[in-house]
C-alpha cells in the first residue's frame, strides 16, 4: 500500500480527508504537523508517494519548504498544496480553499496513478505494486510484469518488462533493486493467481531436504517477508498458512544447524536480509540456545517458540516499529499515534490472527498474547513476574538480548548485553535464563 503524509491542522478535516483517502485511494496515512516533522519522516522514509499540505502552518512556508525538499533530494514523491501558494502554482497542483474531500481524493488518485470507477466513485488501481522479493525464488511467473514509469506530474504509464513466458534467474532481479526499484506492477486480476505461483513454489523449495543452509535461510527469509505482507494485505487465508508452516519448519532446521552467531549476523547483514527476518531468525536460535540449556527442554518446546517468532511482530509496519522492547522507548520514538496504538496492541493482533490458524493451540496463543511481559497483551512489562509461562520467560529475555544485539545505539556485544538484562529482569527465573546465555554460544 503507498503511503502519504498529511499536513491538516483542522482536526476534523484531518479525519475526513484521511478516512476518504485511505479508503477511496487505497493510501495510508501518516499525520505531520509541520514541515520540519514530515522532512523528518521523508529522511528515513524517503518511499512515501504523496504529501498533502497545507500552504502554511502559521507563519511556516510549509509547501513551499516540502516542495525545495524533494527537488533537492530528487525524490519521486507527489505534492499537492491546499490553499494558495503563488511561487508553486507552476510546479504543482494548488487546490483553492475551501477542499472539496471529492476533488482532494480525485487529486491524490490522479498522482498515485489509480483509477476512480464511476459507478461507485470508488478508486481501484489497474496495476498493483509487488515488492522485488517475491521474485526471488521463481523462475518464470504465470503473467505478465510490468514496471511504472511517472510520464507527467500526476501521469503514469506501465512498461513490461517480463513475458509470462520469460526465464529469468535471482541476478535479473538483483540488477533491477541495484537500479532502485522496490516494486514491480501486476495487472490487478491476475495478483491473486501470480501470489498463489510465488506460494506454491516457496513451499515446495523450503520442503526440499538438500537445500544448503544459506538458501535455506534466505528462502526463508522471503517467505516470512511474504507472510507478514499477504497478512497485512488480506489476513491469513490458506495458502499463506501453508507458506508460514514451510517456513517456520525450515527455520527450525536451519536453527539447528546454525553456524556461529558472529558469522550468522555477517551473513544476514551480507544478504540484506530484512529487519524482521533477522529478528525472527536470531530469536528463535536464541530460543533454542537457551531451551537447550533446561532440564525441561522437549523438542517441541523450540517448535512452540518459533511459531510464536515467527508470527509474534506480523502486524508491524517498520523497522523503527519492531525495534521498541519497553514502554520508555515507545514513549520518546518518534512514532505516530496510530502507529504506537499498533506497537501497543501487536501481541494481541497477532493472537486474533492466529485464530485462522488451525494448528494455534492454546499454548502457542498463550507464549505470544505474554510475549513481551502482559497477560493482556497489550504493552510491555518492565520486570515481568514468574506467574508468565516458562516458556513466554524464555521468550522474553531471548527477545530483549536479540532486540539489543541488532540496534546500532545499543552494545552489541554478549559481555555487554547480558548485564543490562540482568539489571532489567531481577525475578529469579530470569535470572536463571539470563545465566544460561553466559555459557558459550553455538
Ligand atoms: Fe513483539
Amino acid at each position: 500500500m503507498s503511503q502519504t503524509i498529511l499536513i491538516e491542522s483542522n482536526e476534523a478535516l484531518k479525519k475526513i480527508y484521511s478516512l476518504n483517502l485511505h479508503t477511496f485511494v487505497g493510501t495510508d496515512v501518516i499525520y505531520r504537523a509541520n514541515a520540519d516533522d514530515a522532512l523528518a519522516l521523508l529522511r528515513i522514509l524517503p518511499q512515501v508517494s504523496l504529501v498533502i499540505t497545507e500552504a502554511k502552518v502559521g507563519d511556516e512556508e510549509t509547501a513551499q519548504k516540502i516542495h525545495e525538499f524533494i527537488k533537492e533530494e530528487s525524490l519521486n514523491t507527489n505534492l499537492i498544496v491546499m490553499g494558495d501558494c503563488p511561487s508553486l502554482h507552476n510546479e504543482v497542483v494548488c487546490l483553492q480553499e475551501p477542499v472539496s474531500w471529492e476533488n482532494l481524493i480525485r487529486q491524490a488518485a490522479s498522482h498515485l496513478g489509480v483509477t476512480i470507477q464511476d459507478s461507485i466513485n470508488r478508486v481501484k488501481p489497474d496495476y498493483l505494486p509487488v515488492g522485488l522479493y517475491y521474485f526471488y525464488d521463481i523462475q518464470r511467473t504465470p503473467c505478465d510484469i510490468y514496471i511504472r514509469i511517472k510520464k507527467g506530474p500526476s501521469d503514469y504509464q506501465y512498461v513490461k518488462r517480463i513475458h509470462s513466458k520469460d526465464v529469468f534467474d535471482k541476478s535479473v532481479i538483483k540488477k533491477y533493486e541495484d537500479q532502485g526499484l522496490k516494486e514491480f506492477y501486476i495487472p490487478k486480476d491476475y495478483i491473486q493467481y501470480f501470489t498463489t505461483f510465488v506460494t506454491n513454489n516457496l513451499v515446495a523449495k523450503l520442503e526440499k531436504s538438500d537445500l544448503s543452509l544459506e538458501d535455506r535461510i534466505l528462502t526463508t527469509a522471503n517467505a516470512h517477508d511474504i507472510v507478514r505482507d499477504s497478512i497485512q494485505q488480506i489476513g491469513l487465508d490458506e495458502a499463506t498458512v501453508d507458506l508460514a508452516d514451510a517456513g517456520i519448519n525450515s527455520m527450525v532446521k536451519s536453527v539447528q544447524n546454525s553456524p556461529e552467531v558472529a558469522n550468522l549476523l555477517k551473513f544476514l547483514f551480507s544478504n540484506k536480509v530484512s529487519y524482521a527476518y533477522q529478528h525472527c531468525h536470531l530469536l528463535a536460535l536464541m530460543c533454542h540456545y537457551v531451551l537447550s540449556k533446561q532440564s525441561w527442554y522437549k523438542e517441541e518446546h523450540l517448535q512452540i517458540l518459533s511459531f510464536v517468532s515467527f508470527f509474534s511482530d506480523v502486524t508491524l509496519k517498520s523497522h523503527q516499529q519492531m525495534q521498541i522492547s519497553s514502554m520508555r522507548e515507545l514513549a520518546e520514538s518518534n512514532l505516530t499515534d496510530e502507529e504506537r496504538h499498533q506497537v501497543m496492541t501487536h501481541a494481541l493482533e497477532a493472537v486474533k490472527i492466529l485464530d485462522q490458524h488451525p494448528d494455534a493451540d492454546d499454548y502457542i496463543k498463550t507464549v505470544l498474547i505474554q510475549s513481551h511481559g502482559k497477560v493482556d497483551g497489550i504493552g510491555f512489562a518492565d520486570n515481568p513476574g514468574e506467574e508468565l509461562h516458562p516458556l513466554s520467560r524464555v521468550f522474553i529475555i531471548s527477545d530483549c538480548f536479540v532486540k539489543t544485539l541488532l540496534n546500532p545505539a545499543l552494545p552489541s556485544t554478549k559481555k555487554d548485553i547480558l548485564p543490562i538484562l540482568a539489571a532489567r529482569f531481577t525475578n529469579p527465573s530470569y535470572q536463571k535464563i539470563i545465566k544460561a546465555l553466559e555459557q558459550k554460544f553455538i
